[in-house]
């Protein structure tokens, strides 16, 4: 980079600005800095907010905040806990994925493994060639056009019910579709926008949950901590369920919940894993610093500034109130020798719930 004393105004950093919004990484011993990525436009036909510049992320942003934050909060948590008590009886019943949440699945994880795996994402000069000469295109428009298709099943039977008045409230009649909507896009932005919530908000969580149980197996002391917590307050026969009412008083939980996004790195790679002190110890307590509650507080698991995750204050409830009844309700061991404690995406997960304390 070039000597800052030479460019005291930072023009030469300004000058970059026209290859839109960037981010400095370290790496080990280097820096690198990423610049907006192509990947939008070959697998995501520009929609996915998360990888579009300035502009058009701004429309997308300015519809999706209210939809997340605020006293909106408060009204979901009645439906997140109603949520976990589903999740919970799966647990006992070992429902499975419907094909429709498979499909889900299959295609979010396609997408975020694949970021930065396309050579136009380094090379971004050559999207310009003519498209018969990009040898790589079949293979991207065959991905798109599955994550078209799978997004499109989940949307078409909203979008009749719309057409034939008999949708119910929710975010698609009420703000996108709505006939004075100030959404200002179309319909397939509209698809790209309630399905992009509907992804980054299902994987991430899940995966943290995944984790948790796998730690399980590996920290004992740790969830047995949890667990006396959640009992000194829901009492040791299971009189109550934890509720999100109850995170003021269930610190340790949330400083597990903090601990396992940061091992977790779910989205934002290792090295932000490692931004603390003695980052390969799973340690709950180092988040007992009167900020356990707030999980921007020291952690970057949601990213950071103006493009922090919009769904980060409802993410933080979910995984708070799911991690204290899992812990509180089950215990779990490994199927097999698990020899390294990591971030697991893949399922099946070789684990089995050994018994029910919920019957203690
Ligand atoms: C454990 C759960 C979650 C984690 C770890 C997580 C993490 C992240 C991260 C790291 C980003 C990128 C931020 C950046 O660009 O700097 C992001 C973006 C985003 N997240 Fe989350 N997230 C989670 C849950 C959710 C939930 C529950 C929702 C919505 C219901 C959500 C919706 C979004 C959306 C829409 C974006 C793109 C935002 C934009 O383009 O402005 N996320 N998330």
């Amino acid at each position: 980079m070039k000597d800052v004393k030479s460019d005291p105004d930072h023009n030469f950093l300004s000058s970059l600005a026209r290859y839109g919004e960037m981010a400095a990484v370290h790496l080990w011993s280097k820096t690198w800095i990423m610049l907006n990525t192509e990947h939008n436009e070959i697998l995501s036909r520009n929609q996915r907010s998360l990888l579009l510049p300035h502009g058009p992320w701004t429309e997308r942003r300015r519809v999706m905040h209210p939809l997340l934050s605020g006293t909106v909060l408060m009204t979901y948590g009645d439906w997140q806990e109603l949520e976990s008590d589903v999740m919970s009886a799966n647990y006992i019943e070992d429902a499975g994925l419907c094909k429709g949440l498979e499909d889900l699945q299959e295609v979010q994880t396609t997408f975020t493994n694949t970021i930065c795996t396309s050579v136009i994402d380094w090379f971004p000069e050559l999207d310009r060639i003519l498209r018969f000469l990009q040898p790589w295109r079949p293979y991207w428009n065959k991905m798109d056009q599955r994550n078209h298709d799978v997004f499109n099943t989940w949307w078409k039977p909203v979008k009749e019910k719309f057409g034939s008045g008999t949708a119910p409230p929710s975010f698609v009649r009420d703000t996108l579709l709505h006939e004075n909507t100030k959404f200002k896009s179309d319909e397939l932005d509209a698809m790209y926008l309630t399905m992009q919530l509907i992804e980054a908000g299902s994987g991430t969580t899940r995966e943290t949950l995944n984790i948790m149980v796998m730690a399980y197996v590996f920290y004992p002391d740790v969830f047995k901590r949890a667990r006396d917590e959640v009992d000194k307050i829901c009492g040791s026969h299971v009189e109550r369920l934890p509720i999100m009412d109850d995170m003021e008083n269930l610190g340790y939980i949330c400083a597990l919940a903090k601990e396992l996004l940061r091992v977790g790195f779910v989205l934002n790679g290792i090295c932000l894993s490692n931004e603390c002190e003695s980052s390969d110890e799973f340690r709950p307590e180092r988040w007992m610093n009167g900020h356990v509650q707030d999980p921007l507080h020291g952690m970057w698991q949601f990213g950071g500034g103006r493009r922090v995750c919009v769904g980060y204050r409802l993410a933080f409830r979910s995984v708070f109130v799911n991690i204290a009844r899992l812990v509180y309700c089950f215990d779990y061991a490994a199927w097999t020798q698990i020899l390294k404690f990591c971030g697991p995406t893949d399922e099946p997960f070789p684990i089995k719930i050994r018994n029910m304390p919920i019957f203690r």
